[in-house]
């Protein structure tokens, strides 16, 4: 959502803030701001709505605004309309604070009406200029910035990561977090405050994330961390250790294609270290083989993609635990009374680890006595660090907004604790794990032999984007298979599209097969490979255009009725939406690239989900 980065150090503070907000926009935003105090110990604030690069011509790309401290913002409205009063950073009316923040902070309305009643007048419609004015109105009470820090933390409530600058006090930047993301950055004579660590990496690898409630203060000698208390924190630091070109595109035209391609490499990441000797291994996880057995009820909760994820988790889950799985969409989990207890695990699914409908779940079920083990990619993130396990999927930074490897490196790992959870439970077929172990150790592989044809899918997109609708169909692993690969169309090249279990088509949705429609069939799933057949001669029979994808053994047969035939390599039927996966992703990119959209950022959506 929101970006935040912050600089103190001896450099020029502006054109530091603007390089690290040009790593953050992979976000999503509308507006973009940077506030910098000049050596006069004046407050300078530039901010526009629009790109960075609006903001940047602005000021000659930090040329204009001399000082070697500041922090910077990208805005992405929930309160108030994406325009130039209102986005980030707010000053106060006396020009002695400014203030970038991310989250919502709940109580603003009670907040602004108080100020108002003491002759404050505001500027924007945002709840976050409250906090700059609150900060002016503590400070000419107290005159220290830390205490007028602290007093405005006691009366705000709601979630917040904020950066705040005080005209009086030129060598410091304050920041405090609750429930949104924040991290410090420790450099030599400089330091950060960042959303996201992608937007100082180029300047430092040595962070410590922030806890709630904690307090910083960053001067270029060190950074100082209290807790609520205000009594001193002792921080861990954590050491980055991905390449800052991880971040970059390395030649391909967007984030979208090149993280697809990377897909095999972070497969590779998230499974090799976990096989051993024939087995999966979870050095990482703390959950032991009597809690496992423990379990009476177990959940699987995420958002969208993650979400997708945790659909096929549970065929494979109940499969071989032979344990029921019920999976919830987080934003619909906290509001239904969920039958959860101290018996119960709940796997939480989330690439970045801030989707605040998942946390929320997390927090639900946690508060009811759950065990919450996580898969995440993004190392000392909310939610990792409010699980009791963390496994990580490692796929490394995620940038483009439509997930790719980090759905593929969750779906793998998620495929691995259902084989380890099925064998600590005793319940899975010796010759079935087998044969999954080793189909995993050779996925990577595999999904590069289907990385190689992308010409074919390309060709066919070019053909087929300018349908006004398209439908995915499938049954059981390929229906959740379908979910996926009909969100990839829609979020990035804003096609409509529905995904169905076949099955389903009789009972209505075939009333709008006509002639010329498209169908992506899916038929990956060789156990239900016959029923999949007689769906596609359903849909044809009333004029569809249909592509379809199996496996290579299945392909003269999926010939016999429909022209276009994509293929999978044969797999342990697990793995198959693993590999089936990636030509729905590459048919999505190349559609969006036909259609001129803009890919790595599609409109209205945003990469980290922190609003409600
Ligand atoms: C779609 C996509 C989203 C996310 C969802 C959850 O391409 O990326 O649907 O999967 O917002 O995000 P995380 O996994 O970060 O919790």
């Amino acid at each position: 959502m929101c970006g935040i980065v912050g600089f103190v150090g001896r450099q020029e503070a502006a054109p530091i803030l603007l390089d690290g907000l040009s790593r953050l926009e992979y976000r999503g935003y509308d507006s973009a701001g940077v506030a910098v105090v000049s050596p006069r110990r004046e407050i300078q604030i530039k901010k526009s709505k629009g790109r960075l690069q609006v903001l940047s011509d602005l000021i000659h790309g930090g040329k204009d605004m001399e000082g070697t401290i500041g922090i910077g913002h990208t805005r992405w409205a929930t309160h108030g309309a994406p325009n130039d009063v209102n986005a980030h950073p707010h000053m106060s009316e006396g020009g002695k604070f400014a203030v970038i923040h991310n989250g919502i902070i709940e109580n603003y309305v009670e907040i602004k009406e108080f100020l108002i009643k003491q002759g404050v007048h505001f500027k924007s419609e945002t709840d976050s200029e409250v906090v700059a004015q609150l900060l002016e109105f503590y400070y000419n009470e107290c005159h220290d910035f830390f205490e007028a820090v602290g007093r405005v933390l006691r009366r705000i409530e709601g979630a917040y990561a904020l950066g705040m600058l005080c005209a009086d006090c030129p060598d410091r930047i304050i920041a405090a977090r609750k429930d949104a993301p924040l991290l410090l950055g420790y450099g030599d004579g400089e330091n950060f405050i960042a959303s996201d660590v992608t937007a100082i990496i180029k300047h430092t690898r040595e962070v410590a994330y922030m806890e709630d409630g904690e307090v910083a203060i960053l001067t270029t000698d060190g950074i100082e961390v209290f807790d609520a208390l205000q009594q001193p924190v002792k921080k861990e630091r954590h050491h980055i250790d991905w390449e800052v070109s991880a971040a970059e595109k390395g030649g391909y035209p967007h984030f979208m294609l090149k993280e697809i391609f990377e897909q095999p490499e972070a497969l590779r990441r998230a499974i090799s270290p976990r096989l051993k000797g024939g087995k999966v291994v979870f050095d990482d996880m703390k959950l032991t083989v009597e809690q496992i057995k423990a379990f009476q009820r177990i959940f699987i909760v995420a958002c969208g993609s993650s979400y997708h994820v945790g659909m096929l988790g549970k065929y494979t889950l109940e499969h071989l635990t032979r344990r029921s799985v019920e999976v919830a969409l987080a934003s619909e989990f906290r509001y239904c009374d969920p039958i959860v207890d101290m018996n119960t695990l709940v796997i939480v699914i989330s690439q970045s680890g801030e989707t605040l409908d998942t946390m929320a779940a997390l927090r639900e079920a946690k508060a009811r006595g759950a065990y919450i083990l996580s898969i995440v990619n993004v190392v000392g993130s909310s939610i990792a660090r409010e699980s009791d396990d963390v496994i990580y999927t490692w796929a490394g930074p995620e940038i483009a907004v439509a997930t790719t490897k980090a759905y593929s490196t969750q779906l793998a790992v998620l495929d691995m604790v259902a084989l380890a959870f099925g064998e600590a439970l005793g319940a899975v077929d010796a010759k079935e794990y087998e044969e999954a172990v080793t189909e995993l150790e050779k996925l990577p592989g595999k999904m590069e032999t289907v990385l190689e044809h992308c010409e074919d899918i390309q060709m066919f997109a070019a053909q087929h984007f300018n349908h006004n609708s398209i439908f995915f169909i499938g049954r059981n692993l390929d229906y959740a298979l379908g979910l996926e690969g009909s969100l990839k169309l829609k979020e990035i090249s804003y096609i409509h599209s529905e995904a169905y279990a076949s099955g389903e088509l009789k009972h209505g949705t075939i009333s709008l097969i006509e002639e010329g429609t498209l169908v992506v069939a899916l038929g990956t799933y060789g156990a239900l490979f016959d029923k999949a057949m007689s769906n596609v001669v359903e849909v044809k029979a009333r004029g569809a255009d249909v592509l379809a994808l199996t496996t290579e053994s299945h392909r003269d047969e999926m010939a016999k009725t429909v022209s276009t035939v994509l293929t999978i390599p044969d797999t342990a039927p697990m793995l198959l939406p693993s590999l089936g996966v990636v030509p729905l992703q590459l048919f999505a990119y190349y559609v969006a690239l036909q259609r001129g959209c803009d890919i790595d950022k599609p409109r209205n959506l945003a990469k980290s989900v922190t609003v409600e």
